[in-house]
């Protein structure tokens, strides 16, 4: 019965729609970067993250939450985030006194640096993790966990001190707890809702080359640009062919100010083995369609001034052999402008965004390498290597 098996398969497919909707991670978490250089001065750094987003900042001249988005105050009320704003500037106020009193007696000494993260992660299958844990010097310090307050394995007798100090306040583990374990999870996931236009945003990257610092004698770093994209998984490799080139080093992922990413991928390769070198970038915006960028460029002024001559002459041979073969339908293969090797790239390695991708026909990037080669060989030649 057909009829019936239509039925089971789209009960099948939506039932696998809600459940894969239902397979998000959602994590929110807030972070606190304090800072304190002397006995009276103290400086605060306040954000709210959902995942990789940030959606809300802290004005600590002001103890006020900054929304960064329309939807960073989820699907709370303006009273609930007045509550939750007097509450952490009451934290801020607090936390600073109180370090600053027993900074001395506990023997940390000036400047101190504080990190806490804290939050909560909701799975797929309803449960919730919360977590909180702070950091004193860039190290693991103590964590919240079951109702109180527990040194890190690595801390050493000042985090125990703190511990116990913290945990004679009933008051402030319940708060803690609370604000961890419901607060949390909920205003978490009315922001997810709110925000999902903005998380689940396909933005598709730009890409270009560049070349970078020269490594050594005879070498040359190939700077592979990757910017805009979003969400932030990227896949970017060098590649020979099919190959994948081992050397290939990865930098961070950097933010731009729009809420897009930005990667640098670099490749330090020999002088002469250039040719044939191809950037791969594979994002979930491009679906199957990778971005390539094959390396074309030269390696010095004297080679770009040289390629321009040569490809000068290329073009002037090529378009007596078309007009006496009256053929012109190549003519677009041919015309693009030849591409600077050191691409335009701003001194922070973040290249304008407004640059189009440098796609180049397989002929063309042919007919280039082989010139390159000849070049390179008569310039090797030339000056001996
Ligand atoms: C405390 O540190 C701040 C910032 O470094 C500095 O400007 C100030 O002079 C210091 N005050 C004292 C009393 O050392
Ligand atoms: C916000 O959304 C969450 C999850 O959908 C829900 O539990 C909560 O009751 C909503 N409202 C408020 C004010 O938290």
């Amino acid at each position: 019965m057909p009829s019936l098996e239509l039925v089971l398969l789209a009960a099948l497919l939506l039932g696998g729609g809600s459940a894969e909707a239902a397979q998000e991670h959602i994590l929110f978490s807030v972070i606190q970067i304090s800072s304190f250089a002397n006995q009276s001065w103290a400086q605060h750094q306040g954000s709210g993250w959902l995942g990789d987003m940030q959606s809300q900042g802290w004005d600590s001249e002001s103890g006020t939450i900054i929304f960064l988005h329309t939807w960073s105050k989820g699907n709370f009320s303006d009273e609930e985030m007045i509550d939750l704003e007097l509450l952490f500037r009451v934290y801020f106020i607090g936390f600073t006194r109180e370090t600053q009193e027993y900074a001395g007696q506990m023997h940390f000494g000036y400047p101190i640096e504080v990190q806490v993260r804290a939050g909560c992660e909701l799975h797929p299958n309803d449960t919730a993790e919360s977590f909180l844990q702070a950091a004193y010097g860039g190290s693991h310090f103590l964590s919240f966990q079951d109702m109180s307050w527990v040194p890190a394995p690595e801390g050493d007798s000042r985090a125990q001190s703190v511990c116990d100090l913290l945990n004679q306040y009933e008051g402030i583990r319940e708060t803690t707890h609370r604000l961890l374990t419901h607060t949390c999870p909920r205003f978490a996931l009315g922001l997810f809702d709110a925000a999902k236009a903005d998380y689940k945003r396909q933005v598709k990257p730009e890409a270009w080359l560049s070349t970078g610092p020269r490594p050594g004698p005879g070498r040359l770093l190939l700077v592979c640009h990757v910017s805009g994209f979003h969400p932030k998984p990227v896949w970017v490799m060098w590649m020979r062919g099919e190959q994948e080139q081992q050397g290939t080093q990865r930098g961070d992922i950097l933010p731009h100010a729009d809420g897009t990413w930005y990667l640098r991928v670099t490749l330090d390769v020999a002088a002469e083995e250039v040719a044939g070198l191809s950037c791969r970038v594979r994002h979930s915006s491009l679906g199957n369609q990778d971005i390539v960028l094959h390396w074309g460029g030269g390696n010095s002024a004297l080679l770009t001034l040289l390629w321009f001559v040569a490809t000068g002459s290329l073009l002037v041979l090529l378009v007596g052999h078309f007009c006496l073969r009256r053929h012109s339908s190549n003519w677009k293969a041919l015309a693009p402008a030849v591409p600077s090797p050191e691409s335009p790239t701003r001194a922070d390695g973040q290249g304008p965004r407004t640059l189009r991708h440098q796609v180049y026909t397989p002929q063309e990037s042919w007919i280039k390498n082989r010139f390159l080669k000849k070049w390179k060989t008569s310039l090797n030649q030339l000056w001996g290597r």
